[in-house]
């Protein structure tokens, strides 16, 4: 494989569920590249089309949805056109997701060495015990849980939240994926802890060259860790863009919108700016801009659709009107 392959490489995505109400555009072109060792944050208001965007990379849309354009390359192979068990095949064993909810992940009745030792063996049988045992020490010690040793002997119901969380991302990382998607993992969580469960997985991804997406509605959460951004709205890919200039410059109204809503950003006694309206339905969503009623920007010409262009190099933005060469 050519070394400048990307992990991930998804084009033009649209996954759209065919219901009785009408057809929901939740992924309406989404492109994006994930390298190795790489973070990209996908962030978006709830309903934005996030989640529809992971469950696609793994293959787990189910009907009354389907993948209905797009490309989604995994280090290079094209994954929609696989047959489903090959699919499944390199699900389970080179991408890994992370949920929101780590009890998606855990086992309720079974202590965490048995679980971790099973997922260990289900990828590689010829492990023995022992080294099965030492992997789990290290997973648990690697994302910050203190005396893993005693740990390994619980059950999940005896661990905080945040920790059980952590124990979700260590079952993630022991086969060492290529790929981590993980949906709003943190949510339930102290910014402080999201932040900082984040850091530890961004570092132990930075080692091992595996990729990741973290999905988050909370832009403070990915702001000083991921590489890349992706913006999305009402399923669209509204701005993508290196971190740092899309926060220094963000090109989308949208976007602007929800770095002016973080409270950091902020002159401190200022009220905190709340982007106006609602997130409209993806039902029957009117032609152009999904954006234009909340948009202070809003021309006639919003009623057309708008395309993604690349103002700047290694930037997109899908605006008639964007903010360019204007800082925060
Ligand atoms: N199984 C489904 N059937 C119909 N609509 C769905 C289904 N799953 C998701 N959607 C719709 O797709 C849109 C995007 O959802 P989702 O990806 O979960 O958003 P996010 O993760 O950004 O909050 C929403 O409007 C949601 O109602
Ligand atoms: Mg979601």
């Amino acid at each position: 494989m050519n070394q400048q392959t990307p992990t991930l490489k998804v084009e033009n995505l649209r996954t759209h569920f065919f219901t009785k109400m009408g057809v929901v555009k939740a992924v309406d072109d989404v492109s994006f590249t994930v390298g190795r060792g790489e973070v990209l944050g996908l962030v978006g208001e709830s309903g934005s089309g996030k989640s529809v965007t992971g469950f696609s990379v793994l293959g787990l849309v189910d009907p009354p949805g389907r993948i209905v354009e797009g490309s989604i390359a995994f280090n290079g192979q094209e994954l929609t056109s696989l047959p489903e068990k090959r699919w499944r095949d390199i699900r389970g064993s080179k991408i890994a997701m992370i949920f929101q909810d780590p009890m998606m992940t855990l086992n309720p009745v079974l202590r965490i060495d048995t679980q971790m030792i099973e997922a260990i063996r289900a990828h590689d049988s010829s492990i023995s015990k022992e080294e099965g045992y030492q992997r789990c020490r290290d997973a648990l010690g690697q994302v910050g849980i203190p005396s893993p040793e005693e740990r390994l002997k619980s059950y999940p119901h005896q661990f905080s939240g945040g920790m059980r969380q952590r124990v979700a991302i260590a079952i993630a990382l022991l086969n060492k994926p290529d790929l981590i998607i993980a949906d709003e993992p943190t949510t339930a969580l102290d910014v402080t802890i999201q932040a900082q469960i984040l850091y530890e997985a961004q570092k132990l991804c930075r080692e091992t060259g595996t990729a990741l997406i973290w999905i988050t509605h909370d832009l403070t959460v990915v702001a000083g860790l991921a590489d890349r951004i992706c913006v999305m709205y009402a399923g669209k890919l509204v701005e993508q863009g290196h971190i740092d200039d899309v926060l220094d410059a963000p090109l989308h109204p949208y976007t602007r919108g929800l770095i002016g809503s973080v409270p950091s950003r902020n002159k401190r006694g200022a009220a905190l700016y709340q982007i106006p309206g609602m997130t409209p339905s993806l039902i029957k969503l009117p032609p152009g801009c999904a954006f234009r009623d909340r948009c202070e920007r809003a021309q006639a010409k919003c009623r057309e659709e708008p395309v993604i262009t690349h103002p700047e190099p290694d930037r997109a933005v899908r605006c008639f009107f964007p903010h360019l060469g204007e800082s925060l």
